[in-house]
């Protein structure tokens, strides 16, 4: 079944020129993934298409109103009229980005993709009424600790992170596993031809056409890159004393001058 992403917003094409682009742009129109953008707008609490309204308690700027923001939402999960109990149907998951949310890292987009339709709600310039937020979302989502104008672009990301471990997106399913982030390590440096560039050499083992070494070379530069790059990341990693040993033995073999 395909993944299904509604964007509730004030600027639909900034989200879909970003995703009818490349490999998603190829994913939704061969179906793997469904997107519908809302348009907030479309839902003006008068003809003059008003959606914000200024602060209570005081303060420069203006809000998005709660009625324009539950009625887009009510469009994107199939229910007519104004309910009186909001029923949040299985399966789908509210989420609103935003600087304040959990930061998004590869573990949260995999259990994303568990969900069959994922509804965005995305804020520009101005915040949302946090009665509308408390009733809707069930998750906030930051895409990194800085402020953007808007949640339309980190919508963009989230729908590209996504998708992209969807059955059938990616060309071949095997490769995303290897990728940076999916086993908790960074992806080891890879190499094409030529051999030899500018002087430098493609690591000597990668031609030797043994596969385990070159398999064991790859998991412990996979390990140094971590290390050097994402100390953070590396700190998390359960190593044994030997692979712990191995590292030690890989990078004085190698020396790196940022170690
Ligand atoms: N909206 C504004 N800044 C954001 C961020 N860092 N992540 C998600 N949504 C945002």
């Amino acid at each position: 079944m395909a993944m299904r992403f509604s964007v509730l917003t004030l600027f639909p094409e900034l989200v879909e020129s970003i995703a009818q682009t490349s490999i998603t742009g190829r994913a939704l129109k061969n179906g793997h993934i469904e997107l519908q953008t809302i348009q907030i707008r479309d839902f003006a609490i008068n003809a003059y298409g008003q959606v914000d309204d200024a602060l209570y308690g005081g303060g420069t700027g203006m809000l998005l109103r709660p009625e324009p923001v539950y009625a887009a939402w009510l469009q994107a999960t199939g229910q007519t009229g104004q309910p009186e109990v909001v029923h949040h149907p299985e399966k789908v998951r509210t989420i609103f980005l935003s600087p304040k949310g959990r930061v998004l890292n590869q573990a949260m987009v995999e259990e994303l993709t568990t969900c069959q339709h994922l509804i965005l709600i995305c804020g520009h310039y101005e915040g949302i009424d946090q009665r509308v937020l408390d009733v809707l979302v069930d998750e906030e989502v930051s895409i990194g600790d800085y402020v953007l104008t808007g949640g339309e672009i980190a919508a963009a990301v989230l729908i590209d992170a996504v998708s992209r471990l969807v059955p059938g997106v990616l060309p071949d399913q095997s490769a995303h596993e290897l990728e940076s982030h999916s086993l908790g390590r960074l992806e080891h440096p890879q190499y094409t031809r030529p051999s030899s560039w500018q002087g430098l050499k493609v690591p000597e083992v990668l031609l030797s056409g043994h596969q385990a070494r070159i398999d064991r070379f790859q998991y412990l530069s996979s390990l140094k890159d971590t290390l050097v790059k994402r100390p953070d990341l590396f700190n998390q990693l359960q190593l044994s004393a030997g692979e712990y040993q191995e590292l030690i033995e890989y990078t004085c073999q190698d020396p790196d001058p940022l170690l």
